[in-house]
């Protein structure tokens, strides 16, 4: 019966993925499909994360109105509650004690009046000073026009904030003349200047210029675009999902002493479906961003993660004094299997993110409670892996769960003059390029060497997490500033990862902004949940989410190796592999 249902839904897909795309990213190709439920009996868990958030079933995609709230984590999300692709989105709701486990709410925001019947999309929230927390989302309505409403809790004593009220004056931000009413969308959480007056971001576009439109309001109510609207714009297509907030350095940038405030604005591509951001100074009085000079400022600039990673979103946790970031990660597989599996999209791990000491970039780590799941642990000491471009390994063995594993690891190169230069006609291209000419299999002077996860026994499936490294020569060193010698390479290669064809298995690769000479070491963190593997370079500073789909190295088989394809020998100095416990999602009893 299953495999019947399956093959006539593979037909439907087949037969509607030629109908034209809307404007908005999420395409409705699939419009037969976008109400057919899937049973419980018929999702297939063998992939599903185990402590990566994710619901029941059915499609998700950005996580929406963050936010801490009398001692509780909100993450609200874009959600299909009828069926495994886009469609008759809502914001489905989830509330936390700690970030890892979580009691699944009934949808908070779903369309109801004409500023939103035809779709709930993505918006954040701001706890306002009298402390109650307001949303702001984007309305599909009854024109297909993209509005911007706000929500109100009903009963603001609730901690878990499950009922939101739409006051009748919405929209409180519709398109006006001067904007595109089919690319205005995502406001980010209000922020109130010296002035009293609220502000908010919103992203739009104009033809190719992506742009974050600035509004203003006195009140949360009426709100107006700000003089110059443009806070700031970019030569990149829509911008979707924009966020701007503050990051404080503790001794000032640079170390010139005293507490300094940059301020962040990070982007989601929507033709490139990966985020970038930059930092620089904004002035209240006269609303203007200005980016740090010696930023990219681009779809070449800094992202927070150079995987499957979009859409993403931070909140000011008051309780811990942190800013915590959330992403979505779609699934990489073909709608088909999305629809034959029942459930798409998995939340990325929520992670703490700062300012580097060194002012040049963001840093980003799990958040700590995601530890509170370690358990059995296994630990390699001053493990010397031979290099010789052999291609020699050892396994770590010893785990209960090697599908659900958390593993932190430092690698030492053991002779950094084996590094090959570093070509320069890889100067101008991307990290990504590099890797994909040079992946985890190729036999070089300093690496390929790192892990690889989710592996079979007679190994031809495995994911490659792992560093190159090479040497500048003299002018490039001079280029960089730093004395910096060498260049650290981080990619994930995922070209063996599954037996599955027709899977897309796109390399990702970063640059780790580190000086490897002083020690030779490299540190490395992976999250690995089943269908993810989420990797933490470099203590941070590049971070790579991918989504591969075994189908041997599944479960139990699953098998956790290190790797070493250099020149040079490698020791792992102090490798520590937790077995995850699974987090706990239930629904509100
Ligand atoms: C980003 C996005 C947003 C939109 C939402 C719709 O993934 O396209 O711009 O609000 O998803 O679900």
């Amino acid at each position: 019966m299953w495999v019947r249902t399956c093959a006539l839904l593979y037909s439907l897909l087949v037969l509607v993925s030629s109908l034209p795309a809307t404007e908005a990213s999420h395409r409705i190709i699939f419009p037969n499909l976008q109400s057919v439920e899937v049973e419980p009996e018929n999702v297939d868990d063998t992939l599903r994360s185990g402590f990566h958030f994710q619901p029941p079933k059915h499609w998700i995609n950005d996580p929406n109105g963050v936010m801490y709230y009398k001692g509780v984590y909100h993450l609200f999300y874009q959600y299909n509650p009828e069926a495994a692709v886009w469609g008759n989105i809502v914001w489905a709701h989830a509330v936390s004690r700690d970030l890892v486990n979580w009691v699944m709410l009934d949808p908070a925001i779903y369309p109801t009046a004409p500023f939103d019947e035809n779709g709930c999309w993505s918006g954040s929230a701001t706890v306002l000073p009298d402390g109650t927390p307001a949303i702001m989302y984007t309305g599909i309505d009854a024109d297909g026009q993209q509005v911007q409403n706000v929500a109100y809790p009903r009963d603001a004593s609730d901690p878990y904030l499950r009922e939101w009220v739409k006051p009748s004056y919405n929209p409180v931000i519709a398109p006006d003349a001067g904007v595109n009413a089919t690319a205005f969308r995502d406001p980010t959480t209000a922020w109130r200047g010296p002035d009293g007056v609220w502000r908010l971001v919103v992203g739009t576009k104009d033809n190719h210029r992506g742009i974050a439109a600035l509004y203003r309001s006195r009140d949360f109510q009426r709100w107006a675009p700000a003089p110059r609207r443009a806070l700031h714009s970019g030569d990149t297509g829509m911008w979707e999902c924009p966020d701007f907030y503050p990051v404080v350095t503790s001794h000032g940038v640079g170390g010139g002493g005293g507490v300094k405030v940059k301020h962040v604005l990070k982007v989601s591509l929507d033709l490139k479906r990966y985020e970038y951001y930059t930092f620089g100074e904004y002035d209240h009085a006269a609303d203007a961003y200005v980016p740090d000079a010696a930023l990219a400022d681009g779809d070449d600039g800094l992202r927070y993660d150079y995987g499957n990673f979009y859409a993403s979103k931070t909140f000011l946790d008051t309780a811990r004094h942190r800013r915590v970031l959330w992403g979505w990660t779609n699934e990489s597989d073909s709608a088909a299997d999305d629809v034959r599996k029942g459930w798409v999209g998995v939340q990325a791990i929520p992670r703490k993110v700062w300012l580097a000491p060194d002012g040049k970039q963001l840093m980003q780590w799990p958040v700590a409670e995601i530890e509170s799941l370690r358990g059995n642990h296994v630990n390699v000491t001053d493990k010397l892996v031979r290099g010789g471009g052999g291609g020699n390994y050892f396994e770590v063995s010893g785990l209960a769960t090697p599908a659900q594993v958390d593993v932190e690891a430092t690698f030492q190169v053991m002779d950094l003059d084996k590094a090959e230069p570093f070509d320069p006609a890889w100067r101008g291209a991307d990290a990504q390029a590099v890797c994909a000419a040079r992946g985890a299999d190729a036999r070089g002077g300093v690496g390929p060497f790192g892990l690889w996860v989710l592996a079979s026994d007679e190994l031809k499936e495995r994911t490659a997490v792992f560093f190159s490294v090479f040497k500048r020569d003299d002018a490039d060193v001079a280029r960089v500033g730093g004395g910096k010698k060498h260049v650290v390479l981080m990619c994930n290669d995922p070209s063996r990862s599954s037996y599955a064809e027709q899977l897309y298995k796109p390399t990702y690769a970063g640059f780790v902004d580190v000086d490897i000479a002083p020690t030779g070491k490299i540190s490395l963190r992976t999250l690995i949940d089943h269908s993810v593997v989420e990797s933490f370079g470099g203590h941070g500073k590049t971070a790579i989410l991918a989504r591969v789909y075994p189908t041997k190295a599944v479960g139990d088989k699953a098998r956790l190796f290190v790797f070493n394809n250099g020149e040079s020998d490698v020791k792992v100095t102090n490798l520590n592999a937790y077995d995850m416990g699974s987090a706990k999602i239930t629904t509100d009893a």
